[in-house]
């Protein structure tokens, strides 16, 4: 799994295999963010057989039947199969969580509402503790419905009675309304609630990998620092550009990031270059990475160390789904 003196260890593989290597209760906290679409849509053709004469299919008796098309489903089939895909590596990532563990089920408006039913079964619906909105505001908007600029975080925990939730731990925010709480209220800001404004990555910033689908690290800074203590071990099997492994590595905590897309890999080499104590599985870091034995800051964590520039053969996506 992970070397006791080990910072994190990155994984080129399906998550699912990974999953089922590592020991029960052995991962301290999940964090996913997994993707729409799995690429693996299923078009099913519905079909109804009635007698007929001239019928190509043989059946009873000899009696001869045809084949009617009576409907195509494909968007339900896809979702099906989104669910379908997902359901084992949840019950995986409940067996692998300590007892005092949470996972953070990072999704869309889209799709929270099947997750969370799929989760509820998993988990128990007691153990839910809430539904995260991170709200920001970025990109278009449409003009016939009300533009849809959130995200949902759904936020479980293994024992309801034992779980780690370190509200000192959490960084406070600005009050939205100073003036009505008094100075010294309004100095020391307030813990923030279930709904997180937060900007996207911004284009231009050190923290931007160019993986299409980074989550902006004050995200992930945040979940960390609540539902973890220093020395715990972080799990993302749906690493994308590392933004977990990242977050956890500024925190003090160990990671465990899987992702079975090279492109991610080559992202995360970049983004953990200089970085000791780093394992890697399936996959060579190095010709991502300068040749140099100092450590360096870890991208979007201070100053960027040149991380952003792509260098050799990577080759970023331009879109993926998630
Ligand atoms: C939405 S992205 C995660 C982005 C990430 N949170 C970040 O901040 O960069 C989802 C990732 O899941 C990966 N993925 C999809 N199916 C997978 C599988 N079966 N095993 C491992 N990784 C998978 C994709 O390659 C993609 O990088």
């Amino acid at each position: 799994m992970l070397e006791p003196d080990a910072k994190g260890s990155i994984h080129l593989a399906d998550n699912l295999d990974v999953l089922a290597c590592l020991p029960s209760a052995s991962v301290d906290l999940i964090y996913i963010d997994p993707p729409f679409n799995t690429g693996r849509v299923q078009r099913r053709t519905q079909l109804r057989t009635v007698r007929s004469d001239t019928g190509d299919r043989i059946g009873f008796q000899g009696r001869r039947y045809a084949s009617l098309v009576i409907g195509r489903r494909s968007f339900g089939d896809e979702f099906d199969d989104y669910l379908a895909f997902l359901e084992p590596r949840l019950v995986e990532a409940h067996r692998v969580l300590a007892a005092h563990g949470s996972l953070y089920f990072h999704v869309d408006y889209r799709e929270v509402h099947y997750c969370k039913i799929l989760l509820d079964g998993i988990f128990g619906r007691e153990k839910f503790l809430n539904e995260i909105i991170w709200a920001y505001d970025y990109g278009g908007r449409p003009r016939r419905r009300w533009p849809a600029k959130h995200d949902n975080i759904l936020f479980y925990v293994k024992d309801i009675e034992g779980y780690v939730f370190n509200q000192e731990a959490i960084e406070r925010i600005p009050y939205m309304a100073p003036g009505l709480v008094g100075p010294e209220k309004a100095a020391r800001g307030k813990l923030p609630t279930d709904t997180w404004w937060h900007t996207i990555v911004p284009t231009n910033s050190a923290e931007k990998t160019g993986y299409p689908t980074q989550k902006p690290l004050g995200i992930l800074r945040r979940i960390i620092q609540a539902s973890s203590l220093p020395g715990a071990l972080v799990l993302d099997f749906f690493a994308g550009s590392g933004t977990t492994g990242a977050a956890a590595l500024e925190l003090g905590r160990r990671f465990l990031l899987v992702d079975n897309n090279p492109e991610a890999l080559a992202v995360m080499a970049q983004r953990f270059d200089g970085v000791e104590g780093i394992t890697w599985a399936g996959f060579d870091p190095t010709p991502y990475q300068k040749d140099r034995t100092t450590a360096a800051p870890v991208l979007g964590s201070g100053t960027n160390g040149g991380m952003q520039t792509a260098r050799a053969n990577v080759h970023l996506p331009q879109r993926l789904p998630g």
